[in-house]
Parts: C-alpha cells; structure tokens; sequence
C-alpha cells in the first residue's frame, strides 16, 4: 500500500468517529471529503469553497455520498456564509490563506459552527526556506 500523503495524514489527526458532523473550509477539489466520507456512518460532511468551479469539481468527485445524502458541497465563503443552526463536532481547513494570514479572525468565524465540545484543525502551507531564516 502508498505510504499516506499529506492529507490522508492530516484526516487521520483529526480521529474522526462515524457519527461527527464534518465541516471542511476550502476543499478544493475534494479530495479529504472522499477520505472523511469513507470514515462516516451515520455522521454528515460538508463542504464549502468560494469557488464555484472547485465546488463543482469536489461534488463531482464525491457523487455518490451526495446522492446518498452523506456529504453536500455548497459555494460560500468563509467570511460570509450563512449555516443556518448548522454545528459540527469537526471542521478543517488545509491551506486556506486566511487562516495563515488571520488566525485570529478565521478562528473566530469558525467558532460560532462548533458543537460543544467541538474542534478546529488547521493546516497551513510551510513558508518557503528564504522566508523562515528572515524570521528566525
Ligand atoms: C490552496 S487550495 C487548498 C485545497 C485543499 N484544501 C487542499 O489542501 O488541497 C485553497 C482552497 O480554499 C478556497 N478558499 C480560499 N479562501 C477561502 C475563503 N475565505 N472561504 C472559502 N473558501 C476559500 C479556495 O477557493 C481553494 O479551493
């Protein structure tokens, strides 16, 4: 078997039980949600990019939990969506800028989707090696 990349590793992390309600910030083209999915029985996952063509090409990929009303994927973006009453006992976003360039400010958005109890994991890009020794 493929040793794990990136984001199997990162799924992984997030110990993900069947019943969670997941909620990913930035999917892209969808590839954790097929990974999240897999791991869900009972539980929901949802989606939300602001781009229309990365939402189409995530529901795309993951058709068949959509259909089996497993996973949604919806055009939003994170500053300003609305969920409704929405919480979820999960919610991750890999490499989404804001959370790199405002932790503070994404976390706050992200907060008021928390169940109780309720987790926030985020990945961000490593900066490029000249950027890390002007910091250092
Ligand atoms: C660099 S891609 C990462 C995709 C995937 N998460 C991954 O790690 O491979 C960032 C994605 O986040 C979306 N995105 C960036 N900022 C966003 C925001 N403020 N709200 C919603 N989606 C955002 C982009 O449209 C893009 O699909």
């Amino acid at each position: 078997m493929a040793a794990p990349g990136r984001i199997e590793r990162f799924i992984e992390a997030m110990g993900i039980g069947p019943g969670d309600r997941v909620l990913e910030i930035g999917c892209g083209h969808g590839v954790a949600a097929t990974l999240v999915c897999r791991l869900l029985d009972g539980g929901h996952y949802l989606a939300v990019d602001r781009s229309p063509k990365m939402i189409e090409a995530a529901a795309k990929r993951n058709a068949d939990s959509v259909r089996a009303g497993h996973a949604g994927f919806l055009v939003g973006e994170l500053e300003s969506v609305d969920l409704g009453a929405r919480r979820f006992d999960k919610v991750f976003a890999m490499r989404v800028r804001l959370f790199e360039d405002e932790p503070e400010r994404a976390r706050a958005l992200v907060e008021r989707w928390l169940a109780p109890g309720g987790q926030l994991f985020v990945e961000y890009d490593a900066p490029p090696p000249r950027e890390r020794s002007k910091q250092s």
